[in-house]
Parts: C-alpha cells; structure tokens; sequence
C-alpha cells in the first residue's frame, strides 16, 4: 500500500506533550496524526494517507449514523527499555478486523496493509508511545464504517478505514484490585447469528445499560450469560474470562457468541506452556456458584488488551452473592508473563512482538 504523508504544522510541544503522558488518562489525548483509506467497488482501497488529526466532516445522511455498519479494533503500542516501539500480535487483529468486516457486509482490508497502516502512523507519531514505566502505552484505535451518503439499507458502496492513537495509562491506579462483577439475567450480549463475535460499536451500545446497572448495583463490571438459556457465562462487556480449578486446568467459556480475545488466546498459549490444561467449554452459571462455594475454583480472572489480566472478585446478582474466590496466584504469574513479554523485559518465546521501529 502506498501511503502519502502530510506532516502536520501544529504538532503538540515537548512541554505539553510530557504533561500529557505523565498521566494520559484513557481516550482523552490524541496524537498529532491519523491515518485514512477509503474503498469503492470501482476502485478498491485507495488514497492511503497521513495526515494531521482532526475532526471529520461528515454528511447528515452518512450511513453509519443510521445504521451503524462499522468494525473496530484496539491494540497497544509499548516502548520497550532501549526506545525502541512494538506491538502485540497485530496480525491477529487485523485479521479479527477481517472477520468482523464480514460479518458487517464490509470490504476486507488485507492484513498486510492493516498492519503497514498502524506502523506508518505509530512511527510518524513515536514521540507520543509513552516511556514504559508504570505500564503505559499508545492505545491504537483502527476503524472501518460505512461513509457512504445513503439511505438506503444495503452495505455501503464508499467505505472508510482510520487509524488513530491516543496515550494509555496504567488501568489500574495504585496496585491491581480484584474487580467486583455484576450479572445481568434481564439484558444478553448476543445471539446465535448475531453479531457477539464481531468487533462493532452496537454490541458495546447494546452492553451500557447493562454496565450502567453493574455500577448502580456497586459493581465495576456486567457479566453476561447466553441468550438462548439465560445459563453460560460469556463475557464482560469488554473482557473474557477464565476460570482455574483446584487441580490446575483452567476453563475459558467457548466462542461463537463471544468476541474472540487476543490475549484470551496468548493465555490458551502461555497456561498451556506453564502445565495447565486448558478447557475452553460451555461454563455454568451453577458451576461458578458452586465451584466457588466448594473451593473446586481457586481463581477467576479476566482479561483483555486494556487490563492485561484481572483478577475477579464477588460476583452480585439479584439471586445473591458469589464471594471472591481464595487466591489470585497464577492469575497475577500469567499477568506478569505477558506484561514482561510486551515490555521486552522476557524473551518473547511465542514470537508474539512486532516491531514498529
Ligand atoms: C467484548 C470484548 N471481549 C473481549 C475483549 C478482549 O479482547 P482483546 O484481548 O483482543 O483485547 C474485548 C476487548 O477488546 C472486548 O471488547
């Protein structure tokens, strides 16, 4: 893929920037630049740029303001100890972002120029990847929508794909805490056919009264079972989760309706090189309750691009509580394993790194 750069005359200061980075919050900053490519049946991708970031402008009747046909991806970008940037499995995302593009009536962007997009743009704006201290990092953002001007239901015949970036903090401020879940039994996730296992912005729309009764209910985060039984554990709203028995396996609910984490399949890998044996299966919504309450279940923990791995403490719902399970051992050795594995701080045995520059 070509790609043109247009540098951009009123890049943040030095000063501003260190501000920024030395607490960058979460989706607050934004880098100097943002990459863009566009898609017609006619013509293909074509038009790849970089330029200076900035607001889009956009037709009222733009079809993904109606429709909502879009896919996303979220990645990081970590400096390691020597300067040097990298990134995590991107081909991994890009072709999740393949498979969500299909799900969504998209074009497929090639995984190849997915991942040459988020390089491009990372190493334009390397000045913004944080200094690895404290677990920061670039959160990258590529999308795709349907930006054609059209009412019309069908897929879009003028299609998007961005990237953006923006500097992450530490999730966690002052040391990791086992977050407190809440499950619905009245909202689901999603349905067979649907759309759970793809990457797009209504399955987090669908997901927010359900967290807005997680937080009401005092809880960080919504646990959601399946819809045809109301019985399976899925996911949280942007976590998957893993359960660690007494004698060693680990059970992680199935796919098929749920969104197929990265890191949920680096700790498939990783448990299964440290001896565990790894499930991944239908699991109950009885069998948390009483592995728990039997102390069968010794861990419970959750895990994604955002946290890396978190340990899960009680769970509430409207039938009682489930308390926090007796220890969070291995959860935090895998946590470290992979946090030293991004951070180039252990030798990436899995050839799992990618680096920008
Ligand atoms: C619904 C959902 N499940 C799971 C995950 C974890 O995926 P990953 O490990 O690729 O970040 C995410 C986060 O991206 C998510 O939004």
């Amino acid at each position: 893929m070509q790609i043109s750069t247009t540098l951009s005359e009123r890049q943040v200061d030095d000063g501003r920037l260190a501000e920024i980075l030395a607490s960058p919050g979460f989706g607050i900053h934004f880098s100097d630049h943002m990459f863009t490519v566009e898609w017609t049946p006619e013509r293909g991708w074509y038009d790849a740029r970089i330029t200076p970031y900035g607001p889009l402008t956009l037709d009222p009747a733009t079809a993904v303001l109606h429709y909502a046909q879009e896919t996303f991806e979220g990645m990081k970008a970590y400096r390691h100890d020597d300067g040097s940037i990298w990134t995590f499995r991107p081909e991994e995302n890009a072709a999740r972002m393949v498979r969500s593009s299909h799900r969504l009536a998209f074009p497929e962007l090639p995984v190849d120029d997915f991942v040459q997009a988020v390089d491009e743009l990372v190493k334009v704006d390397k000045r913004w990847v944080p200094d690895p201290a404290g677990e920061k990092s670039l959160y990258v953002r590529p999308f795709m929508f349907a930006s054609e001007r059209f009412l019309g239901v069908r897929p879009a015949q003028h299609v998007t794909f961005m990237v953006i970036t923006s500097p992450a903090g530490a999730y966690f401020k002052g040391g990791i805490q086992p977050v407190s879940l809440w499950l619905t039994e009245e909202y689901t996730r999603a349905g067979r056919g649907g759309m759970g296992a793809a990457k797009t912005g209504g399955n987090y729309a669908s997901s927010l009264v359900a967290q807005q009764e997680a937080l009401a209910q005092g809880c960080d985060q919504v646990v959601f079972l399946d819809s045809q039984e109301g019985k399976y554990v899925e996911e949280l709203g942007g976590m998957n989760m893993y359960y660690v028995f007494d004698d060693g396996h680990i059970v992680t609910p199935e796919t098929g309706t749920i969104l197929e984490g990265i890191t949920r399949a680096s700790i498939i890998e990783l448990a299964g090189k440290l001896g565990h044996q790894v499930e991944e299966r239908k699991f109950s919504i009885d069998e948390w309750r009483e592995g728990v309450t039997s102390g069968r279940i010794r861990e419970i923990f959750a895990c994604g691009t955002a946290a890396v791995v978190t340990p899960v403490g009680t769970l509430k719902s409207a039938s009682g509580e489930v308390p926090a399970p007796s220890s969070t051992e291995l959860t935090m050795r895998i946590r470290q394993a992979l946090v030293d594995v991004q951070y180039g701080r252990a030798e990436d045995t899995f050839g799992w790194m990618h680096q920008v520059c």
